[in-house]
């Protein structure tokens, strides 16, 4: 197919719009009324396909609302499926870690993140299932890890040779997260040459800063993808 890459849009947070070469458009995790999400962003338009994570709300809080107002499928875990089932979401394709399906012609396998799941409704804790992380392979043959909300851990070097992603999309801002110092590791372990930090700024408490990470990777030859958001930007190997 002619060279049209994939666009990628951080929405703030770990909000994050993909534009596939065909034309395709998959938000993980929607959160739109994050701090630092852009006021004339929170309007995505077309959606194909919603991914979720994990159950936070900082994750899934806009899935219902987008789900229905896009008619998009969503997928998430088992349990994070069934919840939006019962919130009136129409279209879901659960899964779970090990697994891969194709959606609207983009290949979405599931993988690990240590992590935990659970959503507030209405005062009682619900427990959704395990959190994941996604790695998405668009029709142009890219493949994009997005981590979700997870700690370092060593499998991410099966990542690695199972999906061989050429970008990668951590979480850095630490507290909930991996900070700078174990997303620089995450780095080494998955080989990836391009890495996009996510889940940082948001709040005083997230403190691990874009700075600190370069200072890590950047020394190695590994480039460092600073999206400002709402911003789209071309995402290649
Ligand atoms: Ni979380
Ligand atoms: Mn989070």
């Amino acid at each position: 197919m002619p060279d049209v890459a994939v666009a990628a849009t951080w929405l703030g947070h770990a909000t994050i719009l993909f534009d596939s070469p065909k034309g395709r458009r998959v938000i993980i995790d929607p959160w739109l009324d994050n701090p630092s999400c852009p006021s004339d962003c929170k309007d995505v338009g077309k959606i194909d396909l919603v991914l979720v994570t994990h159950g936070h709300s900082d994750h899934i809080e806009d899935a219902p609302a987008l789900a229905k107002r896009t008619g998009a499928t969503v997928i998430g875990n088992f349990e994070v499926c069934q919840w939006l089932g019962m919130k009136g979401v129409e279209k879901t394709s659960p899964m779970n870690k090990g697994g891969s399906q194709d959606q609207a012609g983009i290949r979405v396998s599931m993988v690990h993140a240590l992590h935990s799941s659970s959503y507030d409704d209405a005062g009682s804790i619900v427990y959704l299932g395990e959190a994941g992380g996604y790695v998405l392979r668009f029709e142009n043959g890219l493949s994009v890890y997005c981590a979700g909300d997870t700690a370092l851990f060593g499998d991410m070097a099966l990542i690695k040779d199972l999906y061989a992603p050429a970008i990668a999309f951590l979480p850095i801002g630490d507290l909930f997260t991996m900070g700078p110092e174990a997303a620089a590791r995450a780095v080494d372990l998955l080989g990836v040459r391009q890495v996009v930090p996510i889940h940082y700024g948001t709040f005083p408490a997230l403190t691990g800063t874009v700075d600190r990470f370069r200072r890590l990777v950047e020394p190695k030859g590994v480039r460092v993808l600073e999206l400002k958001p709402g911003v789209k930007t071309e995402i290649r190997a």
